[in-house]
């Protein structure tokens, strides 16, 4: 139990890496807000931690928007008296090079995946620095840091998480807060599948491709979820700016 009276917020948190995270958060004590566009996942998320004994609420919104990030963290507040661990996840792939992608894909592709992460810091730092610290975790990618064809708006916007997860650190390390992202490599979740469809390819030969990594195999949700909850708990107590890697050994 390495997160027992803790509060977290979970966005995307109806997905792959947002649904184990959710759970092994859980499963370690802490009371879960599941946020997702898709409410009704979203609630089935929250209503399968309560079943296993643990506390969760769910809140459908879009991460993009203000509103809808000052409601969730209202909320969460609202219903578990706080928020220590936050994990900003959401996130949505175009792939497309730039002469393909259009400027509103662009920009949503920032809104989700960029945006939101500087909205939902500006509205639970405050929280965090009067009750003397917490922990940030945001979902970059394996292709934020090397970059990977035919996504530029997706490339670009990790590449951002990554940086602002940096100047993050720096900013607000002194009240105690910390501020890590999570790198993963290819995951088996639906936004490879959604890659896929995109992509016009067969799904079989798409998800394949992760054979050729050092550990010769695509990673879990639950995989993910682990790093999460490390970079969660105080056994990663000083850690934070850094870019945590899973993905298999396959972008060194
Ligand atoms: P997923 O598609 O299963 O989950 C994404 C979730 O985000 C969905 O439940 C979706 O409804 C939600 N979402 C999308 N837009 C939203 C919005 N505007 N507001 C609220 N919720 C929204 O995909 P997965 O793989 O679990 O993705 C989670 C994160 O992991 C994303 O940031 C993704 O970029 C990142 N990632 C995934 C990799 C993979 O191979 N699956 C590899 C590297 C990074």
């Amino acid at each position: 139990m390495r997160l027992k009276n803790k509060k977290a917020i979970v966005t995307g948190g109806a997905g792959g890496i947002g649904r184990a995270t959710s759970l092994a958060l859980a499963a370690e004590g802490a009371a879960v807000a599941v946020v997702d566009l898709n409410a009704e996942a979203a609630e089935a998320v929250a209503e399968e931690i309560r079943s296993a004994g643990g506390t969760a609420v769910a809140i459908a919104a879009d991460v993009s928007s203000e509103a809808d990030i000052e409601r969730v963290v209202a909320t969460a507040q609202a219903e578990f008296g706080g928020v220590d661990v936050v994990f900003n996840n959401a996130g949505i792939i175009r792939r497309t090079t730039a002469v393909e992608t259009t400027v509103e894909e662009w920009d949503r592709v920032f809104g989700v995946n960029v945006r939101a992460i500087f909205l939902m810091c500006k509205h639970v730092v405050p929280i965090m620095e009067a009750a003397g610290g917490g922990s940030i975790i945001n979902t970059g990618s394996g292709w934020g840091l090397k970059g990977g064809g035919q996504a530029i708006s997706y490339c670009a916007s990790k590449g951002a998480v990554v940086n602002m997860t940096r100047a993050l650190a720096i900013d607000h390390g002194p009240a105690g807060i910390r501020v890590n992202s999570v790198n993963p490599g290819d995951v088996n979740t639906g936004m490879l599948s959604d890659e896929a469809r995109q992509l016009g390819q067969d799904q079989a030969s798409f998800l394949a491709e992760a054979a050729d990594r050092p550990l010769r195999r695509m990673g879990q949700p639950g995989e993910v979820a682990q790093a999460v909850v490390w970079l969660a708990s105080d056994d990663s107590s000083y850690v934070t700016g850094a870019a945590l890697v899973v993905d298999g050994g396959g972008i060194a």
